[in-house]
Formats: structure tokens, C-alpha cells, sequence
């Protein structure tokens, strides 16, 4: 893997850290090292939640627009795919993932924090999609992720103008889940992460299927995707653990295996 993205399991909780200061810039390189590790993450057996974490200054400015300066219509019809690959990568981990943002997360780094289950800041974090103010537009999900996060008027507001958004407006217009003292970002977000170890992780990974699938299609649709999920879960063990052990010692006592 890139020295740019780093991956380190803790306690079942994993952290993929970026590492290319000062900004963070995100170039062709960290784009395909995020995607690596999300796959890794994903497939390892010891991870049962994820954090993406810039490290204590700074989340991501956005994506690398030295490398892009360079790059022609032709270039960009190749590299299109592969900058929205990155954030897809990230959205399909079949764990809870949670964006821990300090500093600045925006164009490509608000698109990662996006790509993320829920997103902890900093007070003093300033989020934003400012490619209009280059003349372009988000072109790692952002455009989508956004404006199924916080609303299409908001959505508009913020891609139309290119304004960096408080961590306090961020947590107002739901761009945001929580916000935190600076100092404390990474930890609120490992606590909301170590929820979920020792969970029952294909019923975990089933309702992030279902929800993210279910917004992409019609409600009928989405409601078979939803019935089709539900059943499958009675092939799992920890379907069975956790029904005998409500009936056996009330609710919220089971201890599942993941399996
Ligand atoms: N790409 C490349 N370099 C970047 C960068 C980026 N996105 N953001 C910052 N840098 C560089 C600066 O050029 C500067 O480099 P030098 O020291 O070599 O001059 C260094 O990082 C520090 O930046 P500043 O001096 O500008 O620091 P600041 O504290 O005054 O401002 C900032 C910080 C507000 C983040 C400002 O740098 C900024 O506005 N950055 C650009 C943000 C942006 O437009 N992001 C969207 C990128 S396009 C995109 O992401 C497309 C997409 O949808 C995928």
C-alpha cells in the first residue's frame, strides 16, 4: 500500500489515516490507496468498524488540483471513473464507518467525509464543496451524497456558492452527526465506532445494504430489497443467539459471534 493511507486495527476497530500533508491533498495515488484499503478493511475478519481520520490539523482539502491544473478534457474522461470509484469504495465498506474531521474537509475530503456513515467534527472544522469556485463541479459523489444528506435547496446552496460551512451549521443542516472539542474528534469517533464491536455483524451489514440501496430505487423496490435482506438474516447464527437470549434473559444480553 501507499505511504499516504495507513490502516491500523485496534480492538476491532479499524482506522485508515491519511497522511500527505499539510492538506491532504487527495491525488491519483491516495484516491487508489483509499480505495485498497477500503477493500481491506471490508474483507478483514478482525475489523467490525471503520474510521476515516485526517489526523489532528486537517481532514482533506480536496482533491489534488496541482495534478489537475495539468489534466486535459481526454485525460479527465479516463480519470473520472476512477475519482468517483474512491468515495464508492469507501461507501460500500460493509461495516460502520464514521468520518473523525479536524481542520478542513472540502471538495474530494467533505466527498470522503460524505461516503462515510456518519461524520464527528471539530468545533473549529469548516466543511464545503468550493469546486464551483474553480470553475468545476464535486465530482467524487458529492453532488449525490450531499443532496441526499442534507436536502437538494441546501445541497444547491452550498455547490452553487462554494462557502466553507461551520462545524455548528454543519451539525444543523445534519452535514454533521456530532461536534466536538478538537482535541477530542478522534475519540468521539472511536466511541460511536466501539459500539458496534462484538455486534451481529451480517444484521449490521445488511441494514447499511438496505438503507443505501433503498434510496437509489423506487419504495417498492426498496421494500423487497428490505424483505429479501430480512429473511436472509435466519440463515445466521446470530439470528438464533439473539432471539434464545431475549427469551431466555430478557432483551439487549446476547453476545453474538458475527456469524
Ligand atoms: N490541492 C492541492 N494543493 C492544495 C490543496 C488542494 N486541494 N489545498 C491546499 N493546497 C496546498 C496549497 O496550494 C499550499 O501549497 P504551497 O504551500 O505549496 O503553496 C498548501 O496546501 C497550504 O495551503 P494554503 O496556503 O492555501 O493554506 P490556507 O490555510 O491559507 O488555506 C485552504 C487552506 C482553505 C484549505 C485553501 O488551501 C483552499 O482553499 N484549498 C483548496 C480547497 C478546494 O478548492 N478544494 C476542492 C478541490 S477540487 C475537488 O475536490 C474536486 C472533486 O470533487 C473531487
Amino acid at each position: 500500500m501507499s505511504e499516504l493511507v495507513s490502516v491500523e486495527v485496534d480492538g476491532g476497530v479499524a482506522t485508515i489515516l491519511l497522511n500527505r500533508p499539510p492538506m491532504n491533498a487527495l491525488n491519483a495515488e491516495i484516491q487508489g490507496a483509499l480505495s485498497a484499503a477500503a477493500v481491506e478493511v471490508g474483507e478483514r475478519r478482525d475489523v467490525s468498524a471503520v474510521i476515516l481520520y485526517g489526523g489532528e490539523k486537517v481532514f482533506a482539502a480536496g482533491a489534488d488540483i496541482k495534478e489537475m491544473e495539468r489534466m486535459s478534457y481526454t485525460d479527465m474522461v479516463q480519470h473520472a471513473g476512477s475519482l468517483q470509484d474512491f468515495t464508492r469504495a469507501i461507501s460500500r465498506i460493509p461495516k460502520p464507518t464514521v468520518a473523525a474531521i479536524t481542520g478542513y474537509a472540502l471538495g474530494g475530503g467533505c466527498e470522503v467525509a460524505l461516503a462515510c456513515d456518519f461524520r464527528v467534527a471539530a468545533k473549529n472544522a469548516k466543511l464545503g464543496q468550493p469546486e464551483i469556485l474553480l470553475g468545476i463541479i464535486p465530482g467524487a459523489g458529492g453532488t449525490q451524497r450531499l443532496a441526499r444528506l442534507v436536502g437538494p435547496a441546501k445541497a444547491k446552496d452550498l455547490i452553487f456558492s462554494g462557502r466553507f460551512v461551520s462545524a455548528d451549521e454543519a451539525l444543523a443542516i445534519g452535514l454533521v452527526d456530532e461536534v466536538v472539542e478538537a482535541e477530542d474528534v478522534y475519540a468521539a469517533a472511536r466511541r460511536r465506532m466501539e459500539a458496534y464491536v462484538g455486534g451481529p455483524a451480517f444484521a449490521l451489514r445488511a441494514a447499511k445494504e438496505v438503507i443505501d440501496r433503498g434510496l437509489e430505487v423506487d419504495l417498492d423496490t426498496a421494500l423487497d430489497i428490505e424483505r429479501a435482506q430480512f429473511a436472509a438474516l435466519f440463515a445466521t447464527r446470530d439470528r438464533e443467539i439473539g432471539m434464545r437470549s431475549f427469551v431466555e434473559n430478557g432483551p439487549g444480553k446476547a453476545k453474538f459471534e458475527g456469524a
